[in-house]
């Protein structure tokens, strides 16, 4: 069967996309389409074509795997172009996703009806481009600049009835599946019943009202604010504006070359990285390819504090049922409110309907007795980061757990190894650790233990995407992958502020980069309390003797961060904005002193190398132990657990980019003036940057 097929129906052809899993607008599919429109249009008795697509979704885009490879013909201008000048009506049927190219080609069709489900939207801001098949020319045309800009700057997709009320769509479809075909033939046959000639949108002007050049102007400043550092969102408004201030051909023309300048900059190469890392980081070890998942409905969590709230919040929203267990009555009932504060406040704010909001009500429980753990299928714990609290927990769900269910703790730092052993079935076992606030943060670490079984380690995979997790595997150290490598970056800003930076000039550099907010930042909003206490379980020699003097001496006078109302930064009464404390810069010189430091100018140049080549090392590390299985999955950790930007396509990439020999040099250099402890290049660096690759070609082999 080929990629793209024609059968008649009556006096209709129908041409059908069938390139499975997305129909991503291959070469293949790009040349079907063509010979097959020239097809419909030779044959007498076709009177009008639909173009539609088979399997789950329309053309979700332009085949990305073909991006920064020489380009094949034909090229979309030539689909949009047979498409577009067709001399028989051309009707788009869309259900699924119509996006990027997909869309594109359904806007170069005549008119287009889609399902009610469907999602269409042109989301190549996300990969670092802008529409690239003349849609920043199109939409605007139909459907007027102000959801043109909002749908192209935006990158997100709108629904189907959004667009239907738009104008983007001629008609909706309700019902099943089979409805749309259905609905796509007798469009078409009313078509042509009623004579009605096809519409081309390049022939159609922008409708404007002389607030073109204010909406254009807004669009710039709002994308400057919030989208950082980003480019192609301001690359789009400036084909947008060529939309309204060119003629077609024109405008199409500078799209194109706007789209080439864009496929060479290093963020598009960054984001495409971005998205193939995150669907590979989803892909099972072979050991675990061809286990069978376990089923689960059924969900139990111990603890209902911060953690195991948020937990429970992002089960029930996937329609799970959650048995939540806490130590006593009150610490019930704190967390019994907690969860349904949260429910009414989802439902406040339009997250969830009221039918929603009475079903993940009725999907929880809770109780004190962890025998009501026993149908659970995968139970979650989330108590105090002790290690006898939570042995004593998983000594105590041996007994009640049924045989085949799930153990899982969501331990930040601790040993699963040590937390199996102490039950009777460590196969069963492994560690899911989410990120706080756990119903909104996209990060679970999914963490092996050396005993988990493969069907285990399946079912964890499954969980995550059930509960709309990035889920990354990791394995058994001390704070797998994301905590391990953070402890760098924190140790660099506390020594780069005794050194002589102040904690406003380090944060802002760490924003400059791209980053929400700075690490100093970071440390007051979690509270600084927490770090202290576990320094405190280790040897003071894990630690660098001066990384933590200003913490340790802050957390002593209970300035623990924002909970407290100063820590590095003071707030003021309700307000989270961090400000200045001149008790700060006097305290960290008496400490400086203290350590016998001679503080110094430092450049925001050595404050982002220090903090950020810190993770690359311990990164390369991680990889060298096996603890991750790759460094694009380093790079989707950081990404969605830590605020590190997009756009740099994660710290493994963003050093590739730089070039590895250039980052043991830098790492190096700061061996021989900060001290070589901490800036030694991984021995896999170091390898990797002597054989000329990167830790894409890492991956790779
Ligand atoms: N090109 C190539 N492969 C693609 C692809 C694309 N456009 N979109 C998805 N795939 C692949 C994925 O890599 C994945 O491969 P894998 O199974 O080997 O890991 C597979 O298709 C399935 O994808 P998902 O796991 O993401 O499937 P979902 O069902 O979760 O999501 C989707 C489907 C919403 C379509 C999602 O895949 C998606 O958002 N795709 C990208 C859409 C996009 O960005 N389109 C614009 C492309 S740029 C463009 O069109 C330029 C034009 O203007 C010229
Ligand atoms: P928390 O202190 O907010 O909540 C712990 C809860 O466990 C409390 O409600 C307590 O009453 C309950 N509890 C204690 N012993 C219990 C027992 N024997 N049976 C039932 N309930 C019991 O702690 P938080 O922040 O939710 O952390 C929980 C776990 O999650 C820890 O291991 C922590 O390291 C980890 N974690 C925390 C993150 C965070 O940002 N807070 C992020 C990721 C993991």
């Amino acid at each position: 069967m080929s990629t793209v097929s024609l059968h008649k129906q009556g006096r209709i052809g129908v041409i059908a996309v069938d390139h499975p899993p997305v129909n991503a607008i291959s070469q293949a599919v790009r040349e079907g389409i063509i010979t097959q429109i020239n097809a419909a249009n030779a044959d007498g008795h076709i009177a009008a074509i639909v173009l539609i697509a088979k399997g789950r979704t329309f053309m979700a885009g332009a085949d990305i795997t073909e991006f920064g490879k020489a380009p094949k013909s034909p090229g979309f201008p030539q689909v949009i172009n047979a498409l577009e000048q067709s001399h028989k009506p051309v009707i788009a049927a869309i259900h699924g996703t119509a996006l990027g190219g997909g869309l594109e080609l359904a806007l170069a069709c005549h008119f287009r009806i889609a399902h009610e489900g469907a999602k269409l939207g042109l989301p190549e801001v996300t990969l670092g481009i802008i529409p690239g098949a003349q849609g920043t020319q199109r939409l605007p045309r139909l459907v007027g600049l102000p959801l043109a800009l909002e749908m192209i700057v935006s990158g997100k997709p709108i629904t189907a009835p959004k667009a239907h009320q738009a104008g983007l769509v001629d008609d909706l479809v309700k019902g099943d599946a089979d409805a749309l075909p259905r609905a796509a033939i007798a469009y078409a046959d009313k078509i042509i019943t009623d004579g009605t000639a096809p519409r081309r949108l390049s022939q159609m002007e922008v409708p404007q009202n002389g607030s073109e050049a204010d909406l254009l102007a807004k669009a710039r400043a709002d994308a400057t604010r919030k989208m950082r550092g980003v480019l192609a969102p301001q690359k789009a408004i400036d084909a947008l504006e060529a939309a309204l201030t060119l003629p077609f051909e024109d405008g199409a023309a500078k799209e194109r070359a706007i789209l080439g300048a864009c496929m060479a900059s290093p963020q598009s190469k960054a984001l495409q990285h971005a998205f193939f890392a995150e669907r590979k980081a989803a892909r099972l070890p072979k050991h675990a390819q061809n286990a069978t998942p376990r089923p689960f409905n059924q969900i139990g969590i111990i603890g209902g504090g911060t953690m195991g709230c948020g937990i429970a919040l992002a089960c029930l929203g996937a329609g799970l049922y959650v048995t939540m267990i806490e130590r006593d009555a009150d610490a019930l009932k704190r967390a019994q409110n907690s969860i349904h504060k949260s429910l009414d406040e989802n439902l406040a704010r339009g997250r969830i309907d009221k039918a929603a909001h009475t079903t993940q009500g009725a999907l929880f429980s809770i109780t004190t007795d962890m025998a009501a753990l026993s149908e659970a299928d995968i139970i979650i714990e989330a108590v105090f980061e002790k290690m006898e609290v939570k042995k004593s927990i998983f000594r105590d769900l041996d007994k009640v757990a049924k045989k085949g269910a799930i153990l899982t703790t969501n331990t930040s730092y601790l040993n699963v190894d040590d937390i199996a052993s102490v039950t009777g079935r460590p196969a069963d076992i492994l560690g899911l650790h989410f990120f706080s606030p756990a119903n909104i943060m996209k990060l679970l670490e999914v963490v092996e233990a050396k005993k988990t079984a493969p069907d285990v380690l399946a079912t964890a995979m499954v969980l995550a995407k059930k509960i709309r997790k990035i889920a990354v595997i990791a394995r058994v150290c001390h704070g797998f992958i994301g905590n391990r490598m953070l402890e760098g970056y924190l140790r660099e800003a506390g020594l780069l502020m005794l050194e002589g930076a102040t904690p406003q000039q380090i944060d802002k550099a760490i924003r400059d980069f791209g980053y929400p907010m700075g690490p100093l930042q970071m440390i007051d909003m979690a509270g600084m309390d927490i770090g202290y206490m576990l320094r405190k379980q280790f040897p003071a020699s894990r630690f660098d003797p001066n990384a933590y003097r200003v913490m340790n001496r802050l957390v002593e006078m209970d300035r623990k961060g924002q909970k407290t109302g100063a820590g590095i930064y003071r707030y003021e009464a309700g307000n989270r904005t961090p400000l200045p404390d001149p008790a700060i810069d006097k305290i960290t010189e008496e400490e400086a002193q203290k350590a016998g430091i001679t503080r110094r100018t430092i450049s925001d140049e050595e404050i982002v190398d220090r903090c950020i080549l810190s993770l690359v090392n311990e990164g390369a590390r991680l990889l060298e132990d096996r603890i991750a299985m790759r460094a694009s999955d380093i790079d989707v950790t950081y990404l969605y657990g830590y605020g590190f930007p997009r756009w740099r396509g994660g710290p493994m990439f963003y050093a590739s980019q730089r070039g590895l020999d250039k980052i043991c040099d830098r790492i190096k250099q700061f061996g021989e003036t900060v001290g070589t402890r901490w800036w030694t290049p991984a021995p896999l660096l170091q390898k990797l940057a002597q054989e000329g690759k990167t830790f894409t070609d890492f991956d790779a082999e």
